[in-house]
């Protein structure tokens, strides 16, 4: 869809409600290097607006899901139930594993089935997200509302002193838009457009403008997009200046310090907000555009002042890339005919060739139309990648950190670094679902 035909978000005024939070799911049991949980789909109903409730789905509960927390080292099991009337499958997006667990359209779970997912945790501390990713039907799940959260945690997040309590000074903010019908229904086939389904009500983590009341000291929010389509620009309404500090796949090196944070469908960003020097009952809202994506109120005080960690992760640096062969991609289309290298998805097909453990250099150009195009937001399974450059200059700083959704501009040429810490075959795609949906995504098989 042209940037242009892209929906508003209508104002839904007089309702103004308290920030949802998902609740830490309990494990089934935890020991220091082990922890298990059992993950269920089902359908339900939410209120999401007033009036009626809407018919959803959700993970353990009516809408979204749990956090699922896991540490670095442990192994995780993880039983999944699908409580559906249509297969479903569990991907969890930015997860280091196998791709026999990575939850793909290879894995479907069909109704009143289980299926058991373990794994090791072999990554560094970073905010991950889960979903389905069943063949051709990822984009309506996730529109009922499948979707959950993955905290990854390791001796940096014990060690750093950054704000760690959850609903207190640390926040999950799922960003969704939804299309809410006359009844409070979610229509997808209604709503439907293979170009990206754009809602006209902003919800997050399923809460209609929602706030948050804090004390004055530093907030952290964790920044998911977790829409089908949509890109948000945020930004606090005061024009203030906060900190990014952790993108996809974990901490940057140091707080990236921002006025402005463009966010596709499938990234993560964490970003803190410095409340040290707001008086009681202040109030900061942060914005998308127009749209108030969340509004926060100073209340309580607290003369602790902390000042942020100057280094928060070492991100190894190659020496140098030249060596190496760069693999070309392009991206083209819309609607559809959106494609990777003029073809669309086969599972009976392998797109790419990779070697465990070895450096790979993907460049990945998105070729626009006689329209001009359209961006689209580019994610690799099983691993987390770097950005090398865009249009052969060096990213900004808060795109140096580990990723594994890159944002490509009609026109832009990408270079990704990536290595493969597992074997087998991995989906690679635009994170607009409905793209993906379509076709958009490819096959890449580890050997
Ligand atoms: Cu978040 Cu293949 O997806
Ligand atoms: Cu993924
Ligand atoms: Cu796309």
């Amino acid at each position: 869809m042209h940037h242009t035909d892209i929906p508003r978000f209508e104002e839904i005024k007089g309702e103004s409600n308290k920030l949802k939070l998902p609740e830490i799911l309990e494990p089934d049991f935890e020991r220091e290097n082990e922890v298990s949980y059992t993950l269920k789909t089902q359908r339900g109903e939410t209120q999401l607006k007033e009036g009626r409730k809407t018919a959803t789905m959700g993970y353990n509960g009516s809408y979204l899901g749990p956090i699922l927390k896991m540490r670095k080292g442990q192994t995780v099991h993880i039983k999944t139930e699908n409580n559906l009337s249509e297969e479903t499958t569990f991907h969890w997006h930015g997860l280091k594993i196998p791709s026999d667990v990575d939850g793909g359209p290879h894995s479907p779970v069909e109704p009143n089935q289980t299926a058991q997912i373990d794994f090791e945790v072999n990554q560094e501390a970073a905010t991950l997200w889960f979903h389905p990713h069943a063949l051709g039907t990822t984009a309506e799940q996730v529109y009922y509302g499948l979707a959950g959260l993955i905290y990854v945690e390791d001796e940096q997040t014990d060690r750093l002193d950054l704000p760690k309590e959850y609903g207190v000074n640390d926040f999950p903010l799922i960003l969704q838009d939804r299309n809410l019908d006359e009844n409070n229904q979610l229509d997808y086939e209604r709503s439907y457009n293979p170009d990206g389904v754009y809602g006209n009500t902003l919800l997050v983590n399923g809460t209609l403008n929602p706030y948050v009341e804090v004390k004055n000291e530093k907030v952290r929010l964790r920044l998911v997009n977790g829409s089908n389509a949509r890109n948000y620009q945020l930004a606090l309404n005061n024009q203030a200046r906060f900190y990014q500090i952790a993108s996809d796949g974990g901490f940057l090196e140091e707080p990236v310090e921002m006025t402005s944070l463009v966010l596709a469908p499938g990234e993560r960003a964490e970003i803190i907000i410095d409340l040290e020097d707001y008086p009681e009952g202040e109030t900061i809202q942060l914005m998308d555009g127009e749209t108030t994506v969340l509004d926060i109120g100073v209340k309580g005080t607290t003369d602790v002042k902390k000042e942020l960690p100057r280094k928060l992760n070492t991100i190894p640096v190659r020496e140098t890339s030249d060596s190496l062969p760069v693999k070309k991609m392009t991206l083209a289309g819309m609607g559809y005919m959106v494609s990777i290298d003029g073809k669309q998805f086969d599972m009976n097909r392998i797109d790419m060739e990779e070697t465990q453990g070895e450096t790979a250099i993907w460049e990945i150009y998105n070729a626009p139309d006689m329209m001009g195009g359209m961006a689209h937001p580019f994610h690799v399974h099983g691993l987390q990648f770097k950005i090398i450059s865009r249009d052969g200059k060096t990213p900004p700083l808060n795109e140096q950190g580990w990723k594994d959704t890159v944002l490509i501009e009609a026109g832009e040429t990408v270079q990704l670094e990536l290595e493969f810490p597992e074997k087998g075959i991995f989906m690679y795609h635009c994170h607009i679902l409905e793209h993906e949906d379509v076709g958009m995504m490819g096959q890449v098989e580890v050997k």
